[in-house]
């Protein structure tokens, strides 16, 4: 095994996980994209950091991206003699919108292209398997890597799969982000082991109907977005995140938790809905808005 010669460069995107009904299943990639580099070196680790996490995140081999890099690398065989990394970050940090699955995933595919012929060693498969067990569930992971709307799940001997969806054209989304964090970790600690089964049939009805709306009929987003499994046991840790989903579905909108908060993420649908500059107009005050746009594409290359 041989490593490249010269550094190389991807972009990942942001993602939103869950969209409701969706609990660990669904999610949508984000026209938001951190941009990573890593080239092999002759010893050490150099890791640099821009944007967001600079001054807060370790900058050795905890660094996430780093993590995922060694993990791939031993997946592959051969951890390189040093390693230099640079990483532009774009995408907020402990918001639902995806930035560990983007250290990860540009850590993964950042190691593949680094190894010559990594794409023919580890497959496309194998690449999401591994970025889904080093995050420990699929749902940011895969559109992270795949793009669009994507549909993952894990079966019973531990294995990853994905497949995409497709996202009506008309449909685009506006994410209104809190100042202040929540972590993962805290709202996974949230849910309780069991629910009713009422709600878990509820929301597989959701889910499925959210699969069709995307696709093509956004006239059902509201209804399709109905969640009963997660948003509001997480109230706790995000109450004016799911005050401003309640207000905004009162409304009309079709808004969510996005992932696991506290960002909200309400999709637009296009003529007669609710209009973007609107949906911006509702950032209560100290929160950030932003138009996105679906990202078609999931991680790729920058030359
Ligand atoms: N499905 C996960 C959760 C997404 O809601 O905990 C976390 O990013």
């Amino acid at each position: 095994m041989t490593f490249v010669q010269g550094p190389v460069r991807v972009r990942v995107p942001a993602t939103s996980a869950n969209l409701g009904p969706g609990f660990d299943t669904l999610g949508l990639a984000l026209d938001l994209h951190d941009e990573l580099e890593a080239e092999v070196a002759a010893s050490g680790l150099l890791v640099e950091i821009g944007g967001y996490g600079d001054g807060e995140v370790p900058l050795d081999e905890r660094h996430l991206v780093v993590r995922a890099m060694r993990a791939t690398f031993e997946r592959l065989g051969k951890q390189p003699s040093g390693l230099r990394l640079s990483c532009t970050n774009v995408i907020p940090h402990a918001r639902g919108l995806g930035s560990s699955s983007a250290a990860i995933v540009g850590g993964v595919w950042l190691a593949r292209e680094l190894v010559a012929g990594g794409r023919l060693l580890l497959d496309d498969a194998a690449l999401l398997d591994l970025a889904a067990q080093l995050e420990g569930h699929p749902d940011n992971v895969a559109p992270a890597l795949l793009g669009g709307f994507v549909i993952s799940g894990q079966d019973a001997d531990g294995s990853f799969w994905a497949v995409p969806g497709s996202v009506d054209p008309r449909i685009g989304a506006v994410v209104l982000v809190p100042g202040s964090p929540v972590s993962t970790e805290a709202a996974r600690g949230l849910l309780p082991a069991d629910v009713p089964h009422a709600d878990a049939a509820a929301n597989a009805g959701r889910a499925a109907l959210l699969v069709a709306a995307l696709a093509g009929h956004p006239e059902e987003l509201l209804r399709a977005t109905e969640d009963r499994l997660h948003q509001q046991y997480r109230r706790p840790a995000m109450p004016e995140s799911l005050a401003l989903v309640e207000a905004l579905r009162a409304d009309g909108v079709p808004a969510v938790i996005s992932g696991a908060g506290p960002t909200v993420l309400a999709l637009t649908d296009g003529p007669g809905s609710v209009t973007t500059s609107e949906l911006l107009a509702r950032c209560p005050d100290g929160w950030d808005a932003r138009a996105l746009a679906i990202s078609a594409t999931g991680a790729v290359v920058v030359h």
